[in-house]
């Protein structure tokens, strides 16, 4: 008999439900996403907590209905407990629990890092291929820079990390300067497709596989505040060409470290994830690197690379089957 999970992330702004079953195949992935964070060019903490709480319960019924599962054909409920928004998380954390409590049956708790990691096991198909262990996976989201060498499901060792800004972070801090919609990564790489990467940003140079992009985002604030000053209109008249500067500076950064990475461990399979593995010139560039080392490339579908409750589903699904539970008095972290 097939076993089913009922996975749930609730950690930054999107509300997401997915049902999983015992083949990893993704039954269901439904998100409703918060649009009330866009005049403020970022996410309220307590708006985005509220909007959880109201779209929650339709979520998790869609994402059932979509499934064709019962609740009483669950097995388990895994839910994200951290890191994320404290008042985002604890709304999925409470649900989880109560529906679990309800229904009698085992909570698991998932790190969101390790879900983004593990998003390429999430299978749309038996045949479907995942990577095998162990693979070096880039993690760039909004909030977090690693490079991770995944030796197993739940043996992950992380190689490199930021030390202050993430990836993410530099190019929405960046379209925010272009008075861009957030999230920004989105419109710069939209842009960029139409530009030329005509800017040279200062990067950061530390050692090892580190990465810091406090010194490009400073560098970017200050090439375009001396430009301003020469023609108030130089951003208008050179968006495309900024946006395609600033895209290719956060890539080279990210892939000169992880092919430093890739040179030195000599591991066969790489793997890409995070929001900001959605951008098409990282998504080339990685594929290439891949060619280039002879390495097996795993880049997620779209709808896998942002915040979404399959990646939980199969994350909870590999402990699930490890017996791994959580128990009931548990509660949600923000670090
Ligand atoms: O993984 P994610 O949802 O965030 C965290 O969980 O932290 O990723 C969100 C990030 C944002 O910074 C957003 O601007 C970026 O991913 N992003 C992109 C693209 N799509 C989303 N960055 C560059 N190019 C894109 N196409």
């Amino acid at each position: 008999m097939s076993r089913y999970i009922l996975a749930i992330e609730s950690s930054c702004d999107d509300t997401s439900a997915a049902v999983i079953n015992d083949d990893f195949i993704c039954l269901s992935n439904i998100t409703a996403s918060q649009k009330v964070h866009e005049i403020y060019g970022g996410v309220v903490p307590e708006l985005a907590s509220r909007a959880h709480q109201q779209n929650i319960l339709p979520v998790v019924e869609v994402a059932l209905k979509e499934a064709k599962i019962k609740k009483e054909d669950l097995s388990a409920i895994a839910f994200t407990r951290g890191p994320g928004l404290l008042g985002s998380l604890l709304v999925g954390v409470s649900f989880a629990k109560s529906m679990a409590q309800g229904l009698n049956i085992p909570i698991i708790d998932v790190n969101h890092l390790d879900a983004h990691v593990l998003a390429h096991f999430v299978k749309d198909s038996i045949e479907q291929k995942v990577p095998l262990f162990p693979y070096l996976c880039l993690l760039v989201s909004g909030g977090n820079t690693q490079i991770i060498r995944v030796n197993a499901d739940n043996d992950m060792q992380i190689l490199g990390k930021t030390i202050d800004d993430a990836a993410g972070e530099t190019i929405d801090k960046a379209a925010k300067i272009l008075s861009l919609p957030y999230p920004g990564g989105p419109h710069i790489d939209r842009l960029a497709k139409q530009g030329e990467p005509k800017l040279n940003f200062a990067k950061s140079h530390i050692g090892g596989y580190d990465y810091s992009f406090s010194g490009l985002k400073t560098s970017i604030l200050y090439t375009l505040r001396d430009l301003l000053k020469e023609n108030p209109k130089y951003i208008e008249e050179n968006l495309e060409d900024i946006a395609c500067s600033v895209q290719k500076a956060v890539v080279d950064s990210l892939l000169s470290k992880f092919e430093k990475a890739l040179k030195d461990t000599k591991i066969k399979t790489i793997a890409l994830a995070g929001g900001v593995s959605a951008n098409s010139l990282l998504r080339e560039r990685f594929q290439q690197i891949g060619e280039k080392y002879n390495c097996k490339v795993f880049i997620p579908k779209f709808s896998y690379t942002t915040d979404n409750a399959a990646m939980v589903g199969v994350c909870g699904m590999f402990k699930y089957l490890r017996g791994d539970f959580a128990d009931i008095s548990l509660t949600a972290y923000a670090r």
